[in-house]
């Protein structure tokens, strides 16, 4: 039974998802199953632009002959000669004889190598980059890209409805659940992880060759990317573009560590997990820990790519580095990563070399930093070498945050600059799975009329970002200057993880889209859908595009220097009711108790601990 998509008026998708391969390539788990992806292009002529794996054939050729529908196939375009895209070459041109094989001349001598084909030369058009086929209403255009994976590899570029098929560029690990666009995936959540693992391990090594397809690629308008594997892009393709930059370029995403440890019982990992503990107690929050011989590379490799620092810990072993480590930094080096800061812990109970050739292996890498002490272990981590561990984490620390400005520092950014921007505030409502969530936000602006759009700042902290995240849906609600500090109270102080702020508040009523908007204290209602989210740091910006928007009544919108002015509870009174504590000098919040934790955020302005101070 056939299985195709229907992704434009006249273009399908006729490919086929593996969920029962475990490795692809037979290197790489798979948990998620691959996409094999096909197209057939349905002009004047017909046009096939590339086959698929040998094990979802039978599938191929069932979406194949129903997209037909009688018709002959006139041109096979082969952008990449990988058997588990062009596997089906032979079967094509025996079934559907006198079809023309669209490829360059490397592709023609893969093609010789691979099959024993019973065609005429003249069944082959040899094309040179920027040679364009007309299909009709169709004009294809063919843009060389070496070595994005193998050296034949091509991308097609419809000019006529600006489609890119950019071949293994753009692709991603896992099968299609029923949703062929990223953008109707939540890609970011379900897919980044492993968009990541399948351009660091497939393509990783190739970052001067990605670079320049995408130097190529961004002198094109560019509707639609459909790669041979995963989701197809039409929305937000900036963002993933942006992703491969990093990548190719080999610049960490984020600021953060990695340790990679090989133990064979228990000691070495003993010292890892110190360390990782070590590292959160001085605030580093982005930490991921792997056990080599449990974790495969692919995963681990991602991850090196993910993050700046990279701490490695292994025994030696056969007076070498151990085993799984050893496969681990020769993959690490085989994939050309670069610009990062590296440490690193050794342990032996004779001859311990494992540091050393670690530390050879590793500067082959291209502006590669080994950061700290390398530490040595024999046989099992002694008390005093608790301090060296604690130095190595201070070390990294200091690498992590050296660009930032301190408190210390001299104040080339002078914060209360900031302090000048004219903010409102907003009651930010979402929803998902049956319940309702809101939060205090100061950020909101219009930034298009046609169509209307919105964009609002929400930090990570809110429950409200990840519930928008997941639904892609928001309601503003425009305070006004009668908004009494109970309602911030309601919406700002506490989590929507542990409470239905909605529960007891009379004031709400349920628009179209199904969420709460405030019916009293509000001027102005915005109900939008996420168009657009970029990922801030510590926050995430979305842009939205209004669904529904109500004028409520023309109290003037509170802006946030009238609620510091006239809404906020007195700081003084504050003071001589609780004795105790941490005032934040920003909004008067008062948090209660001795000791302020290191990465508090105040739960009503969002400021964090440098913006707090003692009560005495
Ligand atoms: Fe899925 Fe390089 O091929």
């Amino acid at each position: 039974m056939h299985n195709t998509i229907n992704l434009t008026e006249d273009l399908y998708w006729i490919g086929a998802n593996n969920r029962r391969l475990s490795l692809f390539e037979n290197v790489y788990p798979i948990p998620k199953g691959v996409s094999y992806n096909s197209y057939v292009l349905l002009d004047e002529k017909t046009v096939l632009l590339d086959t698929i794996d040998q094990f979802v054939a039978e599938q191929f050729f069932e979406n194949l002959e129903h997209v037909l529908n009688g018709r002959k196939l006139d041109y096979l375009i082969v952008n990449h000669m990988e058997p588990d895209h062009c596997s089906q070459i032979k079967a094509i041109t025996e079934k559907y004889k006198g079809v023309k094989i669209v490829c360059n001349p490397k592709t023609k001598k893969l093609i010789e190598q691979f099959f024993d084909l019973k065609v005429a030369e003249s069944d082959f058009m040899i094309v040179k980059e920027g040679d364009v086929l007309n299909t009709g209403k169709h004009n294809l255009t063919f843009v060389f890209a070496p070595m994005v994976h193998w050296p034949e590899v091509m991308v097609t570029y419809d000019t006529t409805d600006k489609i890119l098929f950019s071949a293994d560029a753009f692709g991603t690990f896992g099968a299609i659940d029923g949703n062929i666009f990223a953008d109707e995936t939540d890609f970011d959540h379900r897919y980044m992880d492993e968009a990541r693992r399948y351009y660091t391990n497939i393509v990783g090594k190739y970052g001067t060759q990605v670079l320049a397809i995408l130097k190529k690629a961004s002198a094109l308008e560019i509707n639609m990317i459909c790669p041979l594997h995963g989701f197809i892009w039409r929305k937000n393709v900036q963002q993933f573009i942006d992703k491969y930059i990093n990548w190719a370029t080999y610049t960490p995403e984020e600021k953060g560590v990695l340790i990679v440890y090989g133990s064979i019982y228990g000691n070495t990992k003993n010292a890892a997990e110190i360390l990782s503990v070590q590292l959160a107690q001085k605030g580093i929050r982005n930490i991921r820990m792997f056990d080599v011989s449990v974790t495969h590379p692919s995963y681990i490799i991602a991850e090196a790519f993910r993050v700046s620092h990279i701490v490695f810990a292994a025994p030696t072993y056969n007076a070498g580095v151990f085993v799984a480590m050893d496969n681990l930094i020769r993959n690490i080096v085989a994939h050309n990563l670069q610009n990062r800061v590296i440490s690193i812990i050794e342990n032996g109970s004779w001859g311990v070399t494992s540091g050393k050739i670690i530390e050879e292996e590793l500067s082959k890498l291209k502006n590669t930093e080994i950061l700290g002490q390398k530490i040595t272990i024999n046989s099992s981590l002694k008390d005093n070498q608790n301090g060296d561990l604690e130095a190595l984490a201070d070390e990294i620390y200091k690498s992590i945050h050296k660009d930032e400005v301190t408190a210390d520092a001299p104040a080339k950014i002078d914060r209360n600059a900031m302090f000048s921007i004219s903010y409102g505030l907003f009651v930010l409502s979402s929803k998902l799975d049956n319940k309702d969530n809101a939060c205090i936000i100061n950020t909101v602006m219009q930034v298009t009329d046609n169509p209307k759009q919105v964009a609002i700042a929400v930090n990570k902290v809110n429950y409200t970002h990840e519930m928008i995240l997941k639904s892609g849906v928001f309601n503003i609600s425009i305070l006004t200057t009668e908004t009494p500090f109970s309602v911030f109270e309601n919406f700002g102080f506490h989590s929507g993880r542990d409470t239905d702020k909605f529960e007891n508040f009379d004031n709400k009523e349920r628009q179209s889209n199904g969420l709460y908007c405030l019916t009293d204290y509000t001027n102005a209602v915005i109900c939008a859908k996420v168009v657009t989210k970029i990922d801030c740091g510590t926050h995430y910006l979305f842009i939205g595009e209004v669904t529904e928007a109500h004028k409520i009544s023309e109290v003037p919108s509170v802006t946030y220097d009238y609620y510091l002015k006239h809404i906020k509870p007195n700081p003084n009174n504050k003071l001589e009711e609780k004795k105790k504590g941490w005032i934040c000098k920003i909004c008067g919040y008062v948090y209660e108790g001795d000791v302020l934790p290191s990465d508090y955020i105040c739960p009503l302005c969002k400021h964090g601990v440098e913006d707090f101070e003692k009560i005495v």
